[in-house]
């Protein structure tokens, strides 16, 4: 049951979407959700500087094709976990070149990588120290994390961003970034155990929301 849950085609992928946004998660029937959503006045800020946050976009996903890369190579023996992740780059690299191909239809560049201060704070808080099994859990629900966190930002420019050709743009991001987090949270679960994974991510869960709190409300940050 895991497993099949792990490969979400676009269909699961939108259900999904659809249970996690209306705080229903029927799949788990536990609290998964987010704690803290994102300052309404972010979408507005985003828009201001389309350059700035297309470009912060471009490298989220960068590294998120970066980030299930190097899960691969550090954990080439999880057969699941390959096989799931192994797509997933492929969709990552995608996003990219989606996110590219836009700023070239706007005559946009694409600007510096930035201090990712968002992400920086999750991986502080982050077990160190611990056996291989056990980074490997802290590393799935940081991934997991930063996957849910990125589709309800998406979901909110899907819905509120005033140039209306980008709103089904950022829904595709949303339905895709709603489905790897599901994906990182069943590997979890696969190799650790529902009750394990669960006490964790409540922890993951409100130490991200605190974080949310500290951080500025800026336009061009994805997070
Ligand atoms: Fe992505
Ligand atoms: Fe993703």
């Amino acid at each position: 049951m895991v497993r099949k849950a792990l490969f979400l085609d676009s269909r699961s992928a939108q259900f999904v979407a659809m249970l996690y946004f209306c705080g229903m998660d029927a799949l788990q029937n536990t609290k998964l959700g987010l704690k803290l959503p994102t300052d309404p006045r972010w979408v507005n800020l985003a828009e201001m500087d389309l350059a700035e946050i297309l470009s912060d976009h471009a490298y989220c996903e960068q590294k998120a094709t970066t980030a299930c890369i190097t899960l691969i190579q550090a954990y080439p023996d999880r057969t699941e976990l390959v096989e799931a992740l192994a797509p997933v780059v492929t969709e990552e690299w995608g996003h990219f070149r989606m996110v590219i191909a836009e700023l070239k239809k706007r005559n946009l560049e694409l600007g510096r990588q930035r201090k990712d201060m968002y992400v920086n704070a999750l991986l502080a808080f982050q077990h160190k120290g611990g056996t291989r099994d056990e980074v490997l859990l802290e590393r799935l629900l940081t991934c997991a994390l930063i996957e849910a966190r990125s589709a309800e930002r998406f979901r909110l420019l899907s819905l509120h961003c005033s140039d209306h050709a980008l709103r089904g743009w950022y829904h595709k991001f949303m339905v895709s970034e709603a489905g790897h987090y599901r994906m990182f949270l069943d590997l979890a679960e696969l190799y650790f155990g529902k009750e394990p994974v669960w006490k964790r991510w409540q922890e993951f869960l409100q130490h991200e929301a605190e974080i949310m709190l500290q951080l500025d409300v800026r336009g061009d940050r994805m997070h």
